[in-house]
């Protein structure tokens, strides 16, 4: 989570199968997750083919399937062996459905064993790039593909032979069986990982899966998940007042704007400015929203009250308390001044939702991340429209509702904001606009540089410790700002950026120059793990 619109109060999440309300009549596909590394992925690639997918447990209950009316079923890799006790077990039911049945891996495995075929331990496995060989005109799921191509695998048993009534499509050196069908049962399995970017006639086997096995009329857009997303939104706020905390961010503002679209003034918006925001950021969000969009918004200057209760703090944990419990305070005393309020907004995005449960259960957001909770006695009923979507996909639902692109492409930024980047020391105005005005200059050459998009985050952090330099023909006592520029996916690994030197060079120029207090500057080139992201 990256907004503090998403830094609710943990909360059940993804209640098996329930996380987006009744079946409608959207064309779907399930992915039934066990356990694998790329499960995630696999939904994502499904809906980039234009159908909607989610990601359910493997033991998700079979009447909540039924009731989805899925077009196919996929069933997803994971880490178990089909022989090792305890493995998680394919319900029979699940392949008479009478809809198409495509296993990945695992469930290619579990799939082949069941039904009579034979998937045995290999002492060395196939992981990584592997070779793929057709068998024959490789079938219904595979033919007019290149005899040989490439693929990505990651598996130790492996299928000797395909049940009765199958047909084996593909081999590669590791495995007999890599692909194999039985088209009259609508059944499809493939040992490879076709998410991966690694296989690159992936996305063709699952597009050909969906078009021409399950008979997907693929027409899953952005623009439809806006029209379902408004009309569920006016039927589940009715005429109430509704009230969103933005935090500057693409996942709260993305959340608003569709509650906009949907109930346009009954919404309500509240920019509860800690004082703890980059250079600009309150500014640009008041002009995105208020003069670009036409959406009502309170910008709530807390800046003193914030900085009051931070004085003479210095652990993080405490700062992050601090900063969460007066978050709750100063958005309930705005919401409690605006008549009939009965929603609440949040950004929370489907990432949110799998991580926390995912639909096993309970919830465990991550708690580092969770800033505080919004108000739980305003009792308000909870707003989420972005729940199934991924981050991709929220920026290209921002963009289609008109936000900037500043505001589509932000890098994340956390809640309790500039606060946990001076590290060691009490957080003081005066570090604050040291850090702030750093910060704007290091974004600033990244933008120039062209590399803003590239880097995950790109920020500097104010450790409270000062050192002996020379300027002009003094000396100085001042501090040093650490750069920090990584590459990741999706924050839970991340790599140091290799920025180039002269960018570097620039950016280390101008903060020496600009920003009185400082002269060093130094660059942080530790990977996540061991080290994370953020100091603080
Ligand atoms: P770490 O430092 O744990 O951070 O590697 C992973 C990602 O989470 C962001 N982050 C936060 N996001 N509220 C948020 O919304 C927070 O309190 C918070 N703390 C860290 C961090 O910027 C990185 O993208």
């Amino acid at each position: 989570m990256t907004e503090v619109a998403a830094e609710s109060a943990p909360r059940p999440a993804g209640v098996e199968g329930e996380s987006f309300g009744p079946p409608t009549d959207r064309e779907e596909v399930l992915v039934l997750d066990f356990g694998g590394q790329y499960s995630q992925l696999i939904a994502r690639r499904i809906r980039e083919c234009g159908v909607f997918a989610e990601l359910l447990p493997h033991g998700v209950d079979l009447e909540l399937i039924r009731a989805r009316k899925p077009r196919a079923l996929v069933l997803s890799g994971g880490p178990a062996s089909v022989y090792e006790s305890g493995a998680p077990a394919l319900r029979r039911e699940l392949l008479e459905l009478g809809i198409p049945v495509l296993g990945i891996c695992y469930g290619m495995q579990l799939m082949v064993r069941d039904l009579g075929g034979r998937v045995e331990g290999a002492e060395k496995g196939e992981f990584g790039r592997t070779t793929l060989t057709l068998a024959g005109d490789g079938g219904r799921l595979l033919s007019g593909l290149p005899a040989e191509q490439q693929c990505w695998m990651s598996h130790r048993d492996c299928v000797i032979e395909a049940p009765p009534g199958f047909t084996a499509l593909a081999a590669s050196p590791g495995s007999p069986v890599a692909a194999c069908e039985d088209t009259d049962k609508g059944l499809y399995g493939i040992q490879f990982h076709p998410e991966v970017v690694h296989t690159p006639h992936g996305q063709e086997i699952l597009q050909r899966f969906l078009r021409d096995v399950a008979g997907c009329e693929q027409g899953w857009t952005m623009s439809s998940v806006i029209d379902e997303q408004v009309e569920r939104i006016r039927e589940q706020v009715g005429s109430g007042g509704v009230i969103c905390g933005l935090s500057g961010g693409v996942d709260s503002a993305t959340a608003a704007a569709l509650v906009h679209r949907a109930v346009g003034d009954q919404l309500t918006c509240v920019l509860v400015d800690h004082g703890l925001l980059r250079k600009g950021e309150a500014e640009q969000v008041v002009a995105n929203f208020r003069e670009g969009l036409g959406i009502k918004l309170i910008h709530i200057d807390a800046e003193d009250r914030f900085l009051e209760k931070l004085a003479g703090h210095d652990d993080p944990e405490t700062k992050r308390k601090i900063i969460g419990e007066e978050f709750i305070r100063v958005f309930e005393e705005e919401a409690l001044k605006l008549p009939d309020v009965s929603h609440l907004v949040q950004g929370t995005l489907y990432s949110d939702v799998i991580e926390s449960g995912g639909g096993e259960g309970t919830a465990t957001i991550k708690s580092h991340h969770n800033v505080g909770g919004l108000p739980e006695d305003l009792d308000l009923d909870l707003v989420e429209p972005l729940r199934m979507l991924f981050k991709d996909e929220v920026r290209a639902v921002a963009t289609e509702l008109g936000l900037n692109d500043r505001m589509v492409w932000r890098q994340p930024f956390p809640g309790p904001g500039l606060a946990i980047r001076i590290v060691g020391g009490e957080v003081t105005k005066e570090r604050l606009d040291l850090l702030r005005e750093a910060d704007s200059i290091l974004q600033e050459e990244v933008r120039a540089a062209n590399l803003y998009r590239d880097l995950w985050q790109s920020f500097c952090v104010l450790p409270v410790v000062r050192s002996v330099g020379v300027q002009g023909d003094g000396r100085t006592y001042a501090y040093p700002i650490v750069i920090r520029a990584v590459t990741s996916d999706d924050a839970m690994t991340a790599d140091w950026a290799r920025l180039p030197y002269d960018l570097l060079e620039r950016v280390s120029n101008r903060i020496i120059n600009e920003v009185p207090q400082v002269n060093r500057v130094v660059l942080d080139i530790s990977s996540k793990p061991p080290a994370t992201i953020e100091w603080e």
